[in-house]
């Protein structure tokens, strides 16, 4: 079947395809109250769709942001995500999600479709920073708003962020009041300018208690699966420890599977902590301590900022979040 047209509308009303068009878009024209009812009603029995694509090459903007993201199997991003859906829908612009499972190649991909799409603007959540991705949305000049994900130099693009370094040292704080010395430290994938900041945060707290030692350090990805993997590895090591330090919820989850089916019980032979609170993590058993980052309004922030710079594209502004220590039973 072939996909209804204007021209269908038109001739089925008897009046001409630009008279259909201008109430379709509201224009004031002469156009009689019947005459109006009949066209709409038509559209409605037909089931018509207009043409975004003709629509946003006339009038310059298309009503829609492109959100890219590393992991939409992570909930942290889907909480994100969720967030910048609210206040898109609730300000009139639709959302195209991309996933690029933090490969910079299908960064570069999207970004390049969102842009051929006309999008009106992109929300950016890097799994691979590169400053090649960045170049691109800057040199076609579409306003765009990093999130979580640090650049180089913030100071240059807008962004959303929270502070990790002090939100790893608000968990290393707890421990360390705990009484814990043995701690491990799982990072997330080292090129993440937010993994090295983390990273940081446990750096500084192990270091002024005179507990640093770089073979308590092991590099995780973020994932559920590398928190499995790398527990196991940990376990395997025979190091014996107090706690463990997990850079993100994901990894902290897996983590925990793999201590209780080892046979460990948190947090009396062992502690652990995370970091996001993301949902999941208050319904699992036992509920994971963790640090938190104001997801929901990070990504609402990150969706208002970017509707405001489609309307002023001379905005200029990055927004840091304060993380929270969030104390339930692993610790
Ligand atoms: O869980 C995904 C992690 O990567 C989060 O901690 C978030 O901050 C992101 O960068």
């Amino acid at each position: 079947m072939k996909k209804v047209t204007l021209k269908d509308i038109a001739e089925k009303v008897g009046v001409s395809k630009a008279t259909v068009s201008m109430v379709l878009n509201n224009k004031d024209i002469n156009v009689s109250e019947s005459t109006r009812d009949k066209i709409l009603k038509t559209v409605k029995e037909l089931n018509y769709i207009p043409n975004s694509v003709a629509r946003s090459l006339s009038t310059n903007k298309s009503n829609t942001i492109g959100i890219i993201l590393p992991d939409i199997e992570n909930s942290f991003f889907s909480e994100v995500a969720r967030a910048i859906e609210d206040v898109a829908s609730s300000s009139n612009y639709n959302v195209i999600f991309c996933n690029t499972d933090n490969k910079k190649e299908k960064e570069e991909q999207y970004i390049k479709l969102l842009i051929s799409k006309l999008v009106d603007g992109i929300i950016f959540l890097t799994g691979a920073y590169s400053s090649d991705n960045i170049k691109i949305l800057k040199s076609n000049n579409i306003p765009f708003v990093l999130v979580d994900r640090y650049v180089e130099n913030p100071k240059e693009v807008n962004g959303v962020y929270c502070l990790n370094e002090k939100g790893v040292e608000l968990g290393m704080d707890y421990l360390l009041n705990k009484g814990k010395k043995r701690i491990a430290f799982v990072t997330g994938p080292m090129n993440l300018n937010i993994s090295k900041q983390r990273l940081q945060g446990y750096i500084n707290a192990m270091t002024k208690a005179n507990l640093y030692n770089e073979d308590f350090v092991f590099e995780g990805d973020f994932t559920t699966d590398g928190g499995i993997d790398l527990t196991k590895e940990i376990l395997k090591s025979n190091i014996k420890l107090d706690a463990i330090f997990y850079g993100n919820d994901a990894m902290a989850l897996g983590g925990i599977k793999v201590l209780i089916r080892e046979g460990y019980k948190i947090p009396e032979d062992i502690s652990v902590m995370g970091f996001d609170n993301v949902k999941i993590s208050s319904f699992i058993q036992p509920e994971l301590t963790t640090v938190s980052q104001p997801i929901y309004d990070m990504g609402r922030a990150a969706c208002t900022l970017l509707i405001d710079s489609i309307d002023d594209k001379t905005i200029n502004k990055q927004i840091y979040f304060q993380p929270e220590l969030v104390i339930r039973d692993t610790v």
